[in-house]
């Protein structure tokens, strides 16, 4: 299916490439209306396992590991790719409302769109967050490497429209300030990929403690060794095919100072200081 569609996004303008929907744009090839519309009845149950990321705050990082955690914890067999909730049509919907507990889910869509029933059955959701400037560099380099979006005419415009939530999925800033206020919320875990570069093993603890899988320590290392940049790039062929070195480009904290300027920079921070300043979401996203 990524092949085809793959093939099917290369014939396409660029332009077409993404559509707006309720203000925020999203991609076409991947996740159409008809997909959007179908998951407002998604149901969730109290035993998913849902991950949120904006995009390139390490979805595809913290997804191998729930996999491998879930499967050193029995409860998920095959080990297979987790596709984001929104790329998923009606029928494969239908599919997944079928398929057994506990699920594994992923999305990059803003809290307000996650289907409603995850808030109401209090389903536990790790969000993974990264620095807006990193993520801005990381997304720069992604859509012009990944045929279903449209390349970036230059770093300024993309910054551009990073900065005013021109880019698929919406606003970076405004997906932080929404959870931004659910930071202490029981069925809540926020984990920052900053954090993670520097404490893996314990990053790993934590999210086996929120979820309740109940993993050895030996596991629990074994699963941190396999999840560094380096492993999960070697192993990126067998695990996102022709897109492996798309998704694991450089995987590092700090690249943003290889492409922002000066004037950029402080541009961001101000906006960050007055999106975040003074949650705890921007304290644990120190950058
Ligand atoms: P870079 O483009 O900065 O390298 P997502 O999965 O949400 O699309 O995020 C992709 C980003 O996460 C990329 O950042 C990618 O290299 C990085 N990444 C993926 N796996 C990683 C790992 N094991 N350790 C550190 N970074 C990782």
């Amino acid at each position: 299916k990524m092949k085809a569609d793959i093939e099917k996004a290369k014939a396409m303008k660029d332009e077409d490439k993404l559509y707006r929907h309720q203000g925020t744009l999203y991609v076409s090839i991947m996740s159409p209306l008809e997909n959007l519309q179908a998951l407002e009845t998604l149901e969730a149950r109290p035993d998913d396992v849902l991950l949120v990321a904006y995009p390139k705050c390490g979805f595809n990082w913290m997804i191998g590991m729930l996999q491998k955690m879930m499967i050193a914890a029995g409860l998920e067999k095959d080990p297979k790719q987790t596709p984001l909730m929104e790329f998923l049509s009606p029928e494969m919907q239908k599919v997944i409302s079928e398929s057994p507990s506990p699920r594994l889910l992923g999305t990059h869509l803003h809290l307000k769109n996650i289907p409603a029933s995850f808030t109401a059955k209090k389903t536990k959701m790790l969000v993974v967050f990264r620095n807006p400037k990193d993520t801005a560099v990381s997304y720069y380099h992604f859509t012009n490497k990944n045929a279903v979006l449209p390349k970036a005419e230059s770093w300024d415009k993309f910054y551009s429209e990073f900065m005013s939530g021109d880019v698929a999925w919406g606003s970076y800033f405004d997906q932080a300030l929404a959870w931004a206020k659910h930071v202490d919320d029981p069925n809540v875990m926020i984990v920052t990929y900053e954090y993670l570069k520097q404490n893996l093993v314990e990053g790993v603890r934590q999210v086996c403690k929120f979820f309740n899988f109940a993993l050895s320590e030996e596991q629990i290392q074994t699963i941190a060794q396999g999840s560094t940049f380096e492993a999960m790039k070697d192993n990126s062929k067998d695990s996102h095919g022709q897109l492996g070195n798309v998704f694991f480009r450089k995987g590092e904290v700090g690249d943003w100072k290889n492409h922002f300027s000066e004037a950029q920079s402080k541009e961001m921070d101000a906006k960050y200081e007055k999106c975040l300043g003074g949650t705890k979401l921007a304290a644990l996203l120190k950058y």
